[in-house]
């Protein structure tokens, strides 16, 4: 099937199977490889990318169904190669350790902050709970985002 989409404000035009799942379309034909794969069953959230401005899991999706729509993955939030305050507060926070949870984690932080601006640490927390993260025990991420929604890191 013949898909046409937007990922990072690039226009994409592509021949695809039916059956292949968006995140493999980002890593394999678009060459997009900070959305990483850690379960290919809905459990992790190390795939999540943003279509239409939300948070999906990729490995969830296909291709197919982002005919139309618009993706974002980690490698468009930042301009010019400088991290945004999200991402900075991550880094600030410690908020990754091996880091392989941290594009899907920081896109599924990035939707929860659109939806809730000002969110209560527990609010983080319930938004983030889709997103596993082996490494931190989860209290550097929720200070990141909790920092980044106070005005961001400094
Ligand atoms: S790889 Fe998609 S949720 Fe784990
Ligand atoms: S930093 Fe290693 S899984 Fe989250």
């Amino acid at each position: 099937m013949r898909i046409s989409l937007t990922v990072n404000g690039l226009a994409e035009d592509a021949e695809v199977e039916p059956r292949l799942l968006l995140v493999h379309f980002l890593r394999d034909r678009l060459g997009l490889t900070g959305t990483n794969v850690g379960c290919d069953s809905t459990s992790c959230g190390a795939c999540t990318v943003l279509l239409d401005g939300e948070s999906v899991k990729s490995c969830t999706v296909l291709a197919v169904q982002a005919d139309g729509s618009e993706v974002t993955t980690i490698e468009g939030i930042s301009t010019d190669g400088e991290l945004n305050p999200l991402q900075a507060a991550f880094q600030k926070h410690h908020g990754l350790q091996c880091g392989y949870c941290t594009p899907g984690m920081v896109m599924a932080a990035t939707s929860l902050l659109r939806e809730n601006p000002n969110p209560t640490e527990e609010q983080v927390r319930v938004g983030l709970e889709g997103n596993l993260c082996r490494c931190t025990g989860y209290q550097g991420i929720v200070d990141a985002v909790l920092e980044t929604a106070a005005g961001g890191a400094r």
